[in-house]
């Protein structure tokens, strides 16, 4: 377990490893780049762990730019892979104004554990800092305007437990298509309850990725996926430059 500012997430890092992460972070914070050079810096304080996630949301991008749909993420947290898939929007397809992206987050942590999750987690774990949700949305909207088409918002952050929300949003949205879910509550019921919900909303070529399956520490989200969808049926593909992540593309 990880405590930092009052928030509580697991971590596999040892001690001298988080330490000297914790070293560079506060370099960051601290350095002496001027604000006008510091984005196009970032490079310097990307971690090989950081930049392997990055090249996975790439390739899985890349995966969806010919099918039709919008992107949702289950599980936003700080919203890096929002922000990730609203840059490679307007890197691979610039005018795909239809590209939605959607995240769903209790913006306060895990709403509540069950049997299935283990030991390791507890309810409200995984929260981030007070008023975060409006800094995600300021953050969000620069990277709209940042790229083509941008007088049309293409994002929406849907707040609260999202065994709820999702079936609302879907009632409201009965166009939806969906090309990429993005599974990273980390836990059981959320992540079975979506999974069943967006099956209707799915097509030949829409990618479901998974950030825990396999992961002793979070078992809820495999037994999740195994009662939905089953093991066998799709191939569970992984990324050669990531112990975690894995993927399947539906036919
Ligand atoms: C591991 S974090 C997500 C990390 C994020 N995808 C990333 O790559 O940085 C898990 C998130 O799932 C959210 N979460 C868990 N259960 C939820 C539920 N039932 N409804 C909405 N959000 C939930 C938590 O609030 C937490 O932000």
């Amino acid at each position: 377990m990880k405590t930092g500012r009052g928030i509580t997430t697991l971590s596999g890092s040892t001690a001298v490893e988080a330490s000297s992460k914790d070293r560079l972070a506060t370099q960051l914070r601290g350095a002496s780049i001027p604000d006008r050079e510091l984005l196009d810096n970032l490079g310097l304080y990307l971690t090989r762990q950081s930049l392997s996630r990055i090249n996975f949301m790439q390739k899985i991008y890349e995966m969806i730019v010919p099918v039709h749909g919008i992107v949702m993420e289950f599980g936003v947290r700080w919203g890096q892979n929002l922000a990730l898939f609203s840059v490679l929007r307007g890197i691979h397809e610039p005018f795909n104004y239809n590209r939605r992206i959607v995240g769903f987050d209790t913006f306060a942590g895990f709403p509540a554990v069950t049997a299935e999750d283990g030991a390791a987690v507890a309810a409200g774990d995984y929260a981030v800092s007070p008023g975060w949700r409006k800094e995600l949305e300021s953050i969000l909207a620069f990277h709209e305007q940042n790229a083509p088409i941008a007088h049309k918002k293409k994002f929406e952050l849907v707040e609260g437990d999202a065994s709820v929300t999702l079936p609302a949003f879907l009632k409201a949205h009965p166009e939806t298509v969906i090309a990429l879910a993005y599974f990273d509550f980390d836990l059981y019921k959320p992540t079975h309850d979506c999974l069943e919900a967006i099956l209707p909303y799915v097509t030949k070529g829409t990618v479901l990725a998974f950030d825990e399956l396999n992961c002793p520490e979070f078992p809820g989200e495999t037994q999740a996926l195994r009662e939905v969808l089953g093991l066998s049926r799709y191939a569970i593909r992984r990324d050669p430059s990531n112990p975690l992540v894995s993927y399947v593309v539906l036919d």
